[in-house]
């Protein structure tokens, strides 16, 4: 079961919450069942408001590096993520510093995500 805390100068403080694995939910529908206001426009991964780093925690090494296309995308045009530094990422196998809120399936693994 993977551990998700989130923290952002909005919250009085950082919040984890316990998310089921395999539920194949988006940090973006963890945040609202659990009442956290991250912003979000579309929710198509298009407009990019609901971008947020990532950083994950623990011993094994993150699994939800594969973006998908939209994803891409969204943080190539908003600036969020260069072109080479995307090119060495994915040469590399490992995920980049920001995301989408909307587009990041949550797998077995402890994250915080930041906003
Ligand atoms: Fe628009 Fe996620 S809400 S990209």
């Amino acid at each position: 079961m993977p551990n998700v805390t989130f923290s952002s100068p909005k919250m009085r403080r950082d919040l984890t919450v316990y998310a089921a694995a395999g539920d194949r939910k988006s940090i973006l529908g963890v945040a609202r069942e659990h009442g956290v206001a991250i912003d979000c426009e579309c929710q198509k991964g298009e407009c990019g408001s609901c971008t947020v780093e990532v950083i994950h925690i623990g011993n094994k090494p993150p699994m939800a590096v594969h973006l998908t296309e939209k994803e891409k995308l969204t943080l190539l045009t908003s600036g969020k993520l260069a072109r080479q530094e995307f090119e060495e990422l994915e040469l590399l196998d490992l995920a980049p510093r920001y995301r989408l809120a909307c587009q990041y399936l949550l797998l077995d693994e402890d994250i915080v995500v930041k906003f």
